[in-house]
């Protein structure tokens, strides 16, 4: 029930945000190639809120950044079209792109520019900020090694049916 009201909540924080247009392309894009963009996004935004919720931290903020902390729009698997300084950079663009959207206040700004940290130099200014640096990498794990199991078992699976 608890839990109920929550993702409740959570949804009214950032609505706007789900249903806008731009935000719905992040599902055209694969993200950690068993996901896309936009389930990404949701994962880091959804356990972000919780964390902070619990700690009686900034949870509006971070659930709206977390939705708009990787707002970019090219495929970041395929090396021909990323970009070469990808991993520094996606940050900057997704906060102009989010900027472009929405009404944005410094915490949020924070969250999105050093999401990415320490893998990028200038640490975060706030906690939720450090918060979600450790989120994403969690995120990105557990989508990594989803993937990583389902092809594991793809090959374990055909190896034994071609036998
Ligand atoms: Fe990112
Ligand atoms: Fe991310």
């Amino acid at each position: 029930m608890v839990m109920r009201f929550k993702r409740n909540e959570f949804l009214d924080i950032v609505n706007d945000i789900i249903i806008n247009e731009e935000v719905q392309k992040l599902k055209l894009y694969k993200h950690h190639y068993a996901y896309t963009r936009f389930e990404h996004s949701l994962s880091v935004a959804y356990y972000s809120y919780i964390i902070c919720r619990v700690l009686h931290l900034d949870y509006e903020s971070i659930a709206r950044a977390g939705l708009l902390h990787d707002l970019f729009f090219y495929g970041c698997e395929d090396k021909t079209i990323r970009p070469k300084k990808h991993i520094s950079n996606h940050p900057k663009v997704a906060l102009k792109n989010a900027e472009a959207l929405f009404s944005l206040n410094d915490k949020e700004k924070d969250i999105i520019l050093k999401h990415m940290w320490p893998l990028t130099f200038t640490p975060p200014k706030y906690l939720e900020s450090f918060i979600i640096t450790f989120v994403d990498k969690y995120c990105a794990l557990k989508e990594w090694s989803n993937y990583c199991g389902y092809v594991l078992l793809n090959y374990c699976f055909l190896s034994f049916t071609y036998k």
